[in-house]
């Protein structure tokens, strides 16, 4: 085919321009699919327990992620704050990832023991009490409410559908390990393992 033919030809070359830059988006998106480093877990990296993972679903439905990001970049400011860079290997049991993408607040990819659990109690009841000049939301909501764990069960084999590798024994015991405890009990228990993986 001549060039003159697909220049003089506008929906021919819409078609081929889509075409070239599909191209190469392809060879920079497959090969993640089936690289190791993006798809195997980190060494020592463990599923949440029940209680972390119903800890898991109060920071989505409290919308947590709209303020903090738990992805840190390779950047000297970054890891000179908040501790090693993110890797995709710690990711791989997140379904769905909860990176972010605003940071009204820290990182919190490794807040887990940085502070203790009182701490984490009483700043998320009201974070003015122990970070004066906080712009963060109370949550004392947290501490009334209590986990019934009547889903909890069917949340870890639908996970581990998709690979998680839940026992059935952590299956089983999965509604007792929650039944009536506190969900700031669970928040904290899930805050209190982020980043505990890496080695800081
Ligand atoms: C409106 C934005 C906003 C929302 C929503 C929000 N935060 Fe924050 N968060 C902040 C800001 C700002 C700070 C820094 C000041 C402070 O420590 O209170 C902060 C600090 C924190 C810290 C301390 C981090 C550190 O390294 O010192 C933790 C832990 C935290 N938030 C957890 C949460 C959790 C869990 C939720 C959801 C239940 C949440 N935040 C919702 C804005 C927010």
């Amino acid at each position: 085919m001549r060039h003159e033919v697909i220049e003089k030809n506008m929906g021919l070359m819409i078609i081929l321009i889509v075409v070239a830059i599909s191209f190469g988006a392809l060879v920079e998106i497959i090969p993640l699919f089936f690289m190791k480093q993006t798809t195997q877990p980190v060494e020592n990296l463990k599923p949440l327990t029940a209680l972390e993972l119903e800890g898991r679903d109060i920071y989505q439905r409290e919308g947590c992620l709209s303020c903090h990001t738990q992805m840190i970049r390779p950047f000297r400011a970054e890891t000179e704050r908040y501790g090693p860079y993110s890797v995709a290997g710690e990711s791989v049991y997140d379904h769905p990832f909860l990176w972010g993408s605003k940071r009204t607040g820290p990182d919190l990819a490794r807040v887990g023991q940085r502070y203790s659990d009182e701490w984490h109690r009483a700043h998320m009841y009201n974070p003015r009490d122990v970070v004066p000049e906080s712009n963060m939301p109370g949550f004392p909501w947290l501490f009334e409410n209590k986990i019934d764990g009547n889903d909890t069960a069917n949340k870890m084999s639908a996970l581990r559908m998709v690979g998680v590798p839940y026992t059935d024994e952590q299956i089983a015991s999965a509604k007792t390990d929650v039944r009536g405890k506190r969900e700031i009990d669970a928040l904290v228990a899930y805050l209190q393992q982020l980043g505990t993986v890496i080695e800081r």
